[in-house]
């Protein structure tokens, strides 16, 4: 049967194809495929929940920032933010589709190590980066350093024993429209420095002997959907002085509802573009830092019913929740979501889509319209590329779901889910009287 891209009346499929992965149709019999496989086959051969990602749709995406940016702004660079999903595979694409990476801790440096992204393509972000791992890095021969304050310069004075590669983080003073959890440009940032205190810090790295003070840094925040606030930032910035690098950041939003309309990656640039013609030098390097908006949209979480209640609500409940899909408790951002194996029933229910965790809190769809849910129906809530996977805990001994990347009709695993092995292997020692 062929696939295609209905629209039965009754439901909203039109709208949703919109905000599933570029490579999602249907099957002649109502199930949806991704990269060409069904989701039923997924289900089975990887058991739920499970990250499921669309290989071509993500290189496309990565490849209209790469060639965009180069294209409009030759001496630039886009550097992946990792912690939007920090999976050696997708470590693995970016270093494969020319993308520098950025890491946030020690932890993200060894994923990136572990997957083969050259030491000379790391730049390495914190706000309270220990001793430890600045001499990771440093062993690891990263390319630059976003040095965050005034400690961490204390930090590098002790442990740099040969040239390093910064940049200074500064607080812009822009306050994005987005949830407060994701905003990180206000005066009150816990991020960076205020422009005000930025010139003692550069003349500090600029006198000392093993500091290369390459220019300055700034991130507004993440799920940003007015492109006038990155160019206000790349205006803000330029205030700070005339050096050969300048970094603005990720947080190009996403559209993750049937309402939402997010730019396009294109206005995004053109945006960011034109500011930096206009307020910093001609000769500068432009590096961004994009994450979410490049993993979420190819991303989706696939999960199974357990559960349908009908007490005066109804409240169908899936064999995931909260322990996965934690960034909706934390930020409130409304997802959507299908129940993906029937697609051409007409949608006649308003459901209250629920996890398993122990919380009321964990509501994955305030208001989910569907087919009337059955128990084994499988469910695929859409745009949950980016940070889902990263927050993923053991709420419940919930076990972390395992990420495979489609395409072609295939399917590849690139993270196991975790076992029971694994939940008790942080605790064995304790067993045996180690940690007593
Ligand atoms: C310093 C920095 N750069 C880039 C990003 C990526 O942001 P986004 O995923 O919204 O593009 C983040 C995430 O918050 C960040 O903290």
């Amino acid at each position: 049967m062929t696939a295609t891209r209905p629209a039965p009346e009754g439901t909203r499929l039109g709208e949703l194809w919109r905000i599933l992965p570029e490579e999602a149709t249907a099957s002649g019999d109502g199930v949806l495929e991704i990269g060409g496989v069904a989701v039923t086959e997924l289900a089975e051969r990887f058991g739920t929940p499970l990250h499921v990602y669309d290989e071509a749709g993500l290189r496309r995406q990565i490849r209209r920032f790469v060639d965009g940016l180069r294209d409009r702004w030759p001496n630039s660079e886009v550097l992946f933010a990792s912690k939007s999903l920090p999976a050696v595979g997708m470590y693995r694409i970016a270093q494969e589709e020319g993308l520098s990476v950025d890491i946030a801790g020690g932890g993200e440096l060894q994923l990136a190590l572990a997957a083969g992204v050259d030491p000379a393509r790391l730049h390495f972000h914190g706000n309270a980066k220990t001793d430890a791992e600045l001499r990771m890095a440093l062993d690891a021969g990263i390319d630059t350093i976003i040095v965050d304050n005034d400690d961490e310069l204390d930090r590098l004075e002790r442990l740099l024993e040969r040239p390093q590669r910064l940049l200074l983080r500064v607080i812009p003073g822009v306050e994005a429209k987005t949830h407060a959890s994701q905003a990180t440009g206000g005066v009150h940032s816990k991020f960076g420095l205020p422009l005000d205190q930025a010139e003692r810090a550069i003349a500090r790295m600029q006198t000392h002997p093993l500091m290369r003070f390459e220019g300055v840094h700034l991130h507004i925040g993440s799920q940003i959907l007015d492109t006038a606030q990155f160019a206000e930032a790349v205006a803000k910035i330029s205030t700070v002085g005339t050096f050969g690098t300048y970094d603005v950041g990720g947080g190009l939003g996403i559209s993750y509802t049937y309402a939402e309309e997010a730019p396009s990656v294109e206005s995004y640039l053109d945006a960011i573009v034109a500011a930096a013609r206009a307020y910093l030098p001609a000769d500068a390097r432009l590096l961004i830092e994009p994450g979410r908006s490049i993993v979420a949209r190819a991303g989706v979480t696939l999960y199974r019913i357990t559960t349908v209640k009908r007490t005066g609500r109804t409240f169908v409940a899936v064999d995931g929740g909260l322990a996965d899909q934690m960034d909706i408790a934390l930020t409130q951002q409304r997802y959507e979501a299908i129940i993906a194996d029937r697609l051409h029933e007409p949608w006649t229910e308003t459901v209250q889509l629920v996890g398993r965790q122990c919380e009321s809190g964990d509501l994955l769809v305030d208001g989910a319209p569907m087919p009337p849910a059955r128990v084994g129906d499988l469910v695929v809530m859409a745009g949950t590329g980016a940070y889902a996977y990263t927050m993923s805990n053991n709420y419940n001994g919930a076990l972390k779901p395992a990420i495979v990347f489609v395409g072609d009709g295939d399917a590849r695993l690139v993270t196991r889910r975790e076992t029971y092995d694994d939940l008790l292997a942080t605790h064995a020692p304790a067993l045996a009287g180690a940690l007593v």
